[in-house]
């Protein structure tokens, strides 16, 4: 089985260096048209340069179709010029990888609201407004792979990324309403939470972690999550070639032998026991669940 991309159109954000770089190279190297987006500015977001025309020359060098977009995603007028150049270039959006991100760590206790707001505004406004730049092309077409970068921070915690964190489980909840609104449209929408040593974690990896996780190790399971026989609804682990599986489950849980909080206290072990738990694919399944424990 090979996996091909020939005649698909791929937008990666944030594809001037680190993962966005090696998912724009291994794409284009399978047959991909890739609109390399990034703004090309630092760590921290301020700034910007033309990083996202080094990647297309590569990508043209090894023989490749690519233009550079240099807008950004927090900008929607932007976006939607950017989807319009690569659909009168060529004709069709399939794939959008939604992967430009910034960090402004600090812990809560000092962090301040600007830098809490700007950098919720990166990931999940920005990848919220490339969505929406694609959606009625990707309806129209009856074909749409859309991938978010969501990250274990998001998912687990950690400390001092109260920002990037909120964030990027916000994107996790994004998938999961546009999976149920894409279906009927041949959409499906996945979340990568990917590690990888690259400028956004160069100075947490040791130097040799930081080889072992390449970013290119990341690349198979994202190309596979914008495949077209991609699965959806999933959040999907990767690093250093391990792929894993992450779920929001829900517990069975208890009724209440009486309406108080007492009652939830003598009953905490029953509420929070994960035997028997679900993995439910929409929020309606919350309502059924309990509406079973009440027949
Ligand atoms: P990176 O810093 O190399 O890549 C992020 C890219 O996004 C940069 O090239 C940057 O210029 C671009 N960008 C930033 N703001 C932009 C904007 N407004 N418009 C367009 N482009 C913009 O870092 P890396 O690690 O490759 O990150 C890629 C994605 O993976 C990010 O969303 C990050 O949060 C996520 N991630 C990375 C992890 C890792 O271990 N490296 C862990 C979890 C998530």
């Amino acid at each position: 089985m090979t996996i091909s991309f020939d005649n698909r159109v791929a937008i990666v954000t944030g594809a001037g260096g680190g993962l966005g770089r090696a998912y724009a190279l291994e794409l284009a190297r399978r047959g991909a048209k890739v609109v390399v987006n990034d703004l090309g500015g630092a760590r921290d977001g301020t700034g910007h340069s033309d990083a996202a025309l080094a990647v297309v020359q590569e990508i043209e060098t090894a023989g490749g179709e690519a233009f550079s977009n240099g807008g950004s995603v927090t900008e929607y007028d932007q976006m939607v010029a950017m989807v319009e150049a690569a659909k009168a270039r060529w004709g069709r959006i399939d794939i959008l990888i939604n992967n430009a991100g910034v960090l402004r760590d600090r812990s809560f206790a000092k962090m301040e609201p600007e830098d809490f707001r700007f950098v919720v505004d990166v990931h999940l406004n920005g990848s919220a407004n490339c969505t929406k730049a694609v959606w009625d092309t990707m309806r129209d077409q009856n074909y749409g792979r859309i991938l978010m970068t969501a990250s274990s921070t998001g998912l687990f915690g950690n400390f001092g990324q109260a920002n990037y964190g909120a964030a990027k489980l916000g994107l996790a909840g994004l998938a999961k309403t546009l999976h149920l609104e894409g279906a009927k449209y041949g959409i499906k929408v996945n979340t990568i939470a990917p590690v990888a040593g690259t400028r956004m974690t160069e100075d947490i990896f040791p130097e040799a972690a930081f080889k072992a996780f390449a970013p290119e190790k990341v690349a198979p399971a994202a190309l596979f999550l914008v495949s077209e026989d991609a699965p959806t609804n999933m959040i999907i682990g990767a690093g250093a070639g391990v792929v894993q599986a992450a779920y929001v489950t829900l517990t069975p849980g208890a009724r209440l032998a009486e309406l108080t909080p007492e009652s939830v206290a003598v009953q905490w072990n029953e509420i929070i026991d994960r035997k028997g738990e679900i993995v439910p694919n929409s929020g309606a399944e919350q309502t059924m669940s309990i509406m079973s424990q009440l027949q």
